[in-house]
């Protein structure tokens, strides 16, 4: 019989996860509060808050892995909703011995001088990095004491699919739009191929000796945001188009009556600063590389619906 996954979250993550899953003959259970169907063929789908630790236990039974890859809305509600979300997330994996692999993100580390490596203590002092390293904490916490086995992969900003700080602008660039983009837009920033989180993660489910630590994903070396950007739309056959900087000035006066932008604004560091991963220790562990650049150019022009040129569509 077929290892069955349980996966919480259908956004570019769980997706991606699901379908490599399903790609080597597992089955897969895609859960959201929605319970929206993807099309991804053979996936079953579930209705289900995943806050609600019996029913998510229930749902649970008998898979060998719980992906944790939910996201459960805006910068605002994440205190809020993400607490009794990991909870019940973590409760769920314990009752039912299933792996709990964790989609995570570099908030966790704060802003760190040089490249961000995972020996690096979670050191954040804003409240969706705190939050966030608090949640890891707690699996870590539980997988020690041999409670459960957790592990957690962390990417930085995505592209090839995700919604990224590139994907935000691209709609209006691809329509050669000028675009303003969060922070300076000539530091060196890694961007994370969604398609590299999804294998890093089932990569490291796979591997039990690699559980309880946290993972980096294998990401392509870093562009400013200004020339990802470019890259992405040459990919798509189109000229670069003005990009300028959305100053943290800008982000703070704006933000005092903009909650979500405020939010963004407490996560600029990100971007007036080289923000760049040292992904050594997973390439090295998974033998794994990043996904060729051009590539992941390619896909994340097209999950933005433009026309990308069939020459160039084939990897
Ligand atoms: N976007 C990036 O650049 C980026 C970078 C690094 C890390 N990450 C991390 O990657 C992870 C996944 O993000 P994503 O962008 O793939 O997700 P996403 O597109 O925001 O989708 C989130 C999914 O979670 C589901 N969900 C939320 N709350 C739920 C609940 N209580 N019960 C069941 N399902 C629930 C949502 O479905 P319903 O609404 O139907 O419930 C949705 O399918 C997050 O932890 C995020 O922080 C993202």
């Amino acid at each position: 019989m077929s290892a069955h996954h349980l996966v919480v979250g259908a956004g570019p993550a769980g997706r991606h996860v699901a379908a490599l899953l399903l790609a080597r003959g597992d089955r897969v259970t895609l859960a959201t509060r929605s319970g929206r169907r993807t099309d991804l063929p053979g996936a079953e789908h579930l209705a289900l808050d995943a806050s609600d630790a019996d029913a998510l236990t229930r749902a649970a039974q008998g898979a060998v892995t719980l992906v944790n890859a939910a996201n459960p809305g805006a910068y605002t509600q994440w205190e809020r909703v993400w607490p009794p979300l990991a909870a019940a997330l973590l409760t769920a994996a314990e009752r039912t011995g299933a792996v709990y692999a964790v989609v995570g993100n570099l908030y966790p580390l704060g802003p760190v001088d040089g490249p961000m490596r995972e020996d690096l203590p979670d050191a954040a002092t804003d409240h969706k990095g705190v939050l966030r390293a608090r949640l890891w904490a707690d699996a870590l916490a539980a997988h020690r004491a041999g409670r459960v086995r957790a592990v957690e992969v962390r990417g930085s900003d995505y592209v090839g699919g995700g919604q990224g700080h590139v994907s935000r602008v691209l709609p209006a660039a691809l329509r050669g739009r000028p675009v303003r983009m969060v922070g300076a837009v000539d530091q060196p920033h890694t961007f994370t191929d969604v398609l590299d989180v999804a294998r890093t993660l089932v990569a490291a489910v796979d591997d039990p000796g690699a559980h309880g630590r946290a993972w980096h994903v294998p990401s392509a070396p870093a562009r400013t945001q200004a020339q990802a950007l470019a890259d992405v739309l040459a990919a798509a056959g189109r000229p670069p188009v003005s990009v300028r900087a959305l100053g943290t000035r800008t982000l703070r006066t704006v933000g005092l009556v903009a909650p979500g932008l405020r939010e963004v604004g407490q996560m600029a560091y990100q971007f007036t600063r080289p923000y760049v991963l040292d992904d050594t220790a997973a390439r090295a562990r998974f033998g794994l590389d990043h996904t060729p650049w051009e590539e992941t150019c390619r896909r994340t022009a097209a999950a933005a619906g433009a026309d990308v040129p069939a020459r160039t569509s084939q990897r």
